[in-house]
């Protein structure tokens, strides 16, 4: 029976490049749809980009654009690193869409009619010089628990806490530096208990969720009633205002999960389908995929909105853990932190989708990645036993073609065609590292025949010409199956194979009837072995200058080429690299010697509205300390804190030189503290 299947991803948010982390889930979700449409099943899978909220209009702000040109570029990127990895979306969608506002508004009236929206005051932070309550990312201060400066009002990036703005100490508005006052702020609740019954139900009996999802809802949020949900924020606020609610934007995370549906519609219009028999249609199987820090969105919230909007529930929703690299949290710092664009200036993109096909259970745990697994997976198991088979097999019969009939290989093709079922059942249930654990012990036993009939051997014969021919037919058969039992995880490998073979290897169905007659292209590589320096070339730390002084260029220059021969000039990057530094101008507020130490000038910069920051800076030899109060000079203002023996430096002072020969950089007159340079 041909089921309907729609399928999503989560939404990443528009504020970040696309890294190894997110790639486990798209990965993840791209294998089993692809598992679908090669089961012959009607898929539709669908993505599109979060788009809102505060941290994305800061981050324009600072960039000096608008959120809609950052979260037009950062669509652009998304969707080149998702192709470039073979995530084959249907439709890739915004959550800034008119599609995703009419579906909002659509939700809201009826959340509305149910009378499930509560106006309640509650205490917001207020900055009293620009008038306007504060957004979580517009107050700034120290960290409640470990003290780290110049932290977020929702979280810490030093220790990781998360807490209200109202936590923060010494908190300053970002926009005028004033300390926030608490006021009385009107703001939309969403009643969740009237439907605590039926999400109850739906968590527990109705099988979408893994056990232990399940039961986790029981224990922390079920067991007593549901909160009301805060889903509106003042202005300023990059999203949609509430139509009835001037000045009141809903909260990010009630627009994003909406996008699943805004973006199938946007789908529908463009392939005349009917959004209806995708979100209306109990027949229509709907299957999430997520990470496990986001399971309260997508296993409260979304259902009860769907509920109330007269759509369908989920089916599924197939929850995964965090990716680790050794064992350890990805970390900035450490390198470990790798993007997909840097991935694939070292590495091939099927390989990770092996090597995470090869480690995702359907459980929740985390994935770790260990470099030296990686290669062994890809050498021994994709290029040592699959591909082999090819390499030691088709060059032999590209000049007859397959046997014209199959042969006798003691069951080893029926063999493997019967365990088709229980291949398709572990795909099914997302059990991929059971799934390529099947395939691998076909690829064993099609290895043992082919060592057992030593095809290079009947080769040197004239007289075994049929007997080649026919082990060759066996070989690439067996090849055959793997290709397209591995399909959904490899379908640029199993092109290419299918390509030699004169096969699409697009259907589950074609493991079952062997292939014989048919021409053998000439023999091409299908894919090289990975060399492990390249995989450690990938973990390279983002900063490897010591904190408080830009890496020197060269001497003040006499003559610019001298210069430039001394050093030359550092690989090209693109504007988007460039963009990733934030330069500012800032004013020396306070400069001292650090009397332990040779070189370093401690300073205090200021980025104008009250804004400070500590920076330790190279330039004692060079600059007497009370001369440079009161002058400007450019920091680099986004490096990560840096713990020196003195204290911690927040940040880097440009200049160029080194030692005794340091010129700092001088604005022209006019500039001002905090702006930032192009
Ligand atoms: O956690 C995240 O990255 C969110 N942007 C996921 C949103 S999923 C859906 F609800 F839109
Ligand atoms: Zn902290």
């Amino acid at each position: 029976m041909t089921r309907q299947i729609l399928v999503t991803s989560a939404l990443p948010y528009a504020n970040g490049p696309i890294h190894l982390g997110h790639l486990v889930e798209y990965v993840q979700t791209d294998i089993f749809v692809r598992f679908q449409r090669l089961r012959g099943h009607r898929v539709v899978y669908l993505c599109a980009d979060d788009t809102h909220g505060a941290a994305i209009m800061i981050r324009a702000q600072k960039e000096g654009r608008t959120p809609e040109q950052l979260i037009a570029d950062m669509a652009v990127q998304h969707q080149r690193d998702f192709a470039n990895f073979g995530i084959s979306f249907d439709h890739y969608g915004s959550t800034n869409s008119k599609a995703n506002y009419t579906v909002a508004k659509g939700i809201w009236a009826n959340l509305r009619r149910d009378g499930l929206v509560v106006e309640r005051s509650v205490e917001r932070l207020y900055d009293p010089v620009q008038k306007t309550f504060l957004a979580d990312r517009f107050v700034i201060g120290d960290c409640p628990r470990c003290g780290a400066r110049d932290q977020y009002g929702d979280s810490c990036e030093a220790c990781g806490a998360t807490y209200a703005a109202t936590e923060l100490k010494q908190p300053r508005s970002v926009h005028s530096g004033a300390t926030p006052e608490l006021r009385p702020s009107s703001q939309l609740f969403v009643r969740l208990e009237p439907l605590q019954a039926e999400l109850t139900q739906w968590t527990q009996h109705s099988g979408a969720l893994q056990t232990e999802v399940a039961n986790y809802l029981a224990g922390h949020f079920l067991d007593k009633p549901l909160q009301d949900w805060d889903v509106s924020r003042p202005a300023p606020y990059f999203g949609f205002e509430i139509p009835d609610a001037p000045g009141q934007y809903w909260y990010v995370w009630f627009d994003a999960p909406i996008g699943y549906i805004a973006s199938t519609a946007e789908w529908c219009a463009r392939e005349g389908q009917q959004l209806d028999d995708w979100w209306r249609n109990p027949q229509c199987e709907i299957v999430h995929f997520l990470g496990k820090d986001i399971t309260y969105f997508h296993t409260l919230f979304w259902p009860a909105l769907l509920s109330v909007g007269g759509y369908q529930r989920p089916r599924r929703v197939q929850i995964h853990g965090f990716l680790r690299v050794n064992g350890e949290k990805m970390s900035k710092s450490k390198g470990t932190f790798v993007t997909a664009a840097r991935y694939l200036e070292h590495l091939d993109a099927e390989w990770l989708r092996y090597y995470y096909a090869s480690k995702l259970s359907s459980k929740i745990d985390d994935l770790d990645f260990q470099a030296e697994e990686f290669v062994g997976k890809v050498n021994s198991d994709l290029v040592g036993r699959v591909v082999n088979l090819a390499s030691r097999s088709a060059r032999f019969v590209e000049a007859t073609g397959l046997s014209a009939r199959y042969p006798d290989d003691g069951g080893l093709f029926a063999r493997a065609a019967a365990l088709g079922e229980t291949i398709a059942a572990a795909y099914e249930a997302c059990d991929y590292r059971e799934a390529t654990r099947l395939v691998m012990t076909l690829a064993d036993a099609a290895n043992e025949y082919v060592e057992q009939k030593a095809p290079w051997t009947l080769k040197k014969d004239p007289a075994r010409a049929t007997e080649l021919q026919d082990v060759c037919t066996v070989v690439l058969n067996l090849f055959h199956q793997l290709l397209v039992y591995l399909q959904p995880v490899l379908p640029q490998l199993a092109a290419r194979g299918g390509a030699l073979l004169g096969s699409t290897c697009d259907r589950w169905q074609l493991t079952a009837t062997p292939l014989v007659g048919t021409r053998v292209a000439k023999f091409e590589h299908l894919m090289t072995r990975v060399e492990a320096d390249k995989v450690a070339s990938m973990f390279v730390p983002e900063a490897s200058a010591p904190a408080g002084v830009a890496t020197p260029a060269a001497v003040a220059p006499a003559v610019a080429a001298d210069t430039l021969a001394k050093e030359p000039l550092a690989a090209e990057i693109t504007i988007d690299d460039f963009t990733k530094v934030d330069l500012r101008i800032a004013e020396v507020v306070a400069a001292e010697a650090v009397p332990e130490a040779k070189k370093l000038l401690r300073l205090t910069l200021s980025l104008g509205g009250g804004v400070t920051r500590n920076v330790f800076a190279g330039i004692k030899g060079a600059y007497e300390p009370e001369r440079l109060v009161g002058r400007l000079v450019v920091m680099v203002a986004n490096l990560a804190p840096r713990k020196m023996k003195f204290g911690m430096s927040e940040g880097m002072v440009i200049a160029a030189g080194t030692d005794g020969e340091v010129y700092l950089l001088s604005p022209d007159a006019g500039a001002k503290a905090g702006q930032r340079l192009h």
